[in-house]
């Protein structure tokens, strides 16, 4: 898969989830180069990392949301959260084992979860929220 684009279709409506799931994109498109232009399995790493730190702390900032908003599915959505954190670690383990096979498919994944999970998950929280509840 190119480069995924931001677009309108991935607002939730919330300013401050939207500029965070832009930096998710420019992340994974940043492994995407990393990928493309060959830059080494050190880069390809360290982009991961960055992946990892910052996806991290997004979660943690939209878990707080949930709960301050008494969202109901917080556990399910948590729980999606760990999962995709695990692999991310797990794809970062495999990188430096094996080399740089696998990170067609790394990528390919992560931005096919990044955007199904902003669509679906993240939309359906951010509807369910209070308007004017959080502060951008
Ligand atoms: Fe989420």
């Amino acid at each position: 898969m190119p480069a995924i684009a931001w677009s309108n279709e991935f607002s939730v409506g919330v300013e401050a989830l939207d500029t965070q799931h832009r930096r998710l994109f420019d992340v994974v498109n940043e492994l995407d180069e990393a990928i493309e232009k060959l830059r080494g399995q050190r880069v390809t790493t360290g982009v991961l990392r960055e992946l990892v730190g910052y996806t991290q702390e997004h979660f943690a900032f939209e878990e707080q949301l949930m709960a301050e908003a008494g969202y109901p599915d917080l556990p399910a959505h948590q729980a999606q959260h760990r999962a995709i954190i695990q692999k991310i670690e797990r794809f970062e383990y495999e990188l430096n084992g094996e080399g740089y096979r696998i990170s067609r498919e790394v990528r390919d994944f992560l931005q096919q979860w990044l955007m199904t999970h902003i669509a679906r998950d993240d939309m359906a929280f951010a509807g369910a929220l209070a308007p004017g509840k959080v502060k951008a």
